[in-house]
């Protein structure tokens, strides 16, 4: 913890620790929200996948969109995995889609357009806000979504859509979560970036709430996976 006039700023290590920590209570209830109750009979792992293969293409997009206009090289490095490892989960999903007997080529996710979280996240400026929501927070949601469509998937017999969940894509996510932790540390140092990163934590968690209770409301759908 530094000092400077009459405030005190926690140090970038404090600050992406307490604000992960925070970040964990508010990401464990929405993964029950997401699992709660009995899924409808109709609601097939392949209508999930459907919905994974927006959230990878959202995640593609606002990574490449970043990676060219956030300057600290290190970041840019980070983007540029994040940006093949998400177009990757993309194919994969669309091929065990094929397997299931789903003609994946015909599909494209921005039918209905980009989601509001899409919308907020594309527009945040500041490195610190920007691996706040998309790497720590959007990640950290997409961890525990998976895990619980992994259960899902389980529950219903589908044991190879576990296995790319499990031993695939969930193993790429964990990295980009631990890398918006370590990213944090090192870029919300003043107090001003610790501002931004927050304010960015929380609408993000907000917006995906949002995504998630209008999808169950208005088509049934809970234990989607994240990205
Ligand atoms: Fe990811
Ligand atoms: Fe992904």
């Amino acid at each position: 913890m530094s000092t400077n006039t009459n405030r005190t700023v926690l140090s970038g290590e404090e600050f992406a620790r307490g604000l992960a920590e925070e970040n964990l209570v508010k990401i464990e209830r929405l993964g029950r929200l997401s699992s709660e109750g009995e899924a409808p009979d109709d609601l097939s792992i392949a209508r999930l996948l459907r919905v994974a293969l927006k959230n990878e293409l959202e995640a593609t997009e606002i990574a490449a969109i970043w990676l060219a206009t956030t300057p600290e090289i290190e970041v840019k490095l980070a983007l540029a995995r994040q940006v093949g490892d998400e177009a990757k989960h993309y194919r994969m999903i669309s091929e065990r889609l094929s397997a299931l007997g789903v003609d994946a080529r015909a599909i494209d996710p921005r039918e209905g357009g980009y989601s509001p979280l899409f919308d907020y996240l594309r527009h945040l400026q500041s490195t610190a806000a920007r691996v706040a929501a998309g790497q720590l927070t959007r990640e950290g949601i997409a961890l525990v979504r998976n895990q619980s469509f992994i259960d899902y998937c389980e529950a219903r017999g589908d044991k190879e859509t576990a296995a790319l969940y499990r031993d695939h894509i969930q193993q790429d996510e964990q990295h980009h979560h631990e890398m918006g932790r370590q990213l944090l540390a090192r870029y919300a140092v003043s107090e001003d970036e610790q501002r931004v990163a927050r304010q960015a934590a929380e609408r993000t968690l907000e917006l995906a709430e949002e995504i998630q209770e209008m999808a169950r409301l208005k088509a049934g759908i809970s234990r989607a996976p994240g990205c």
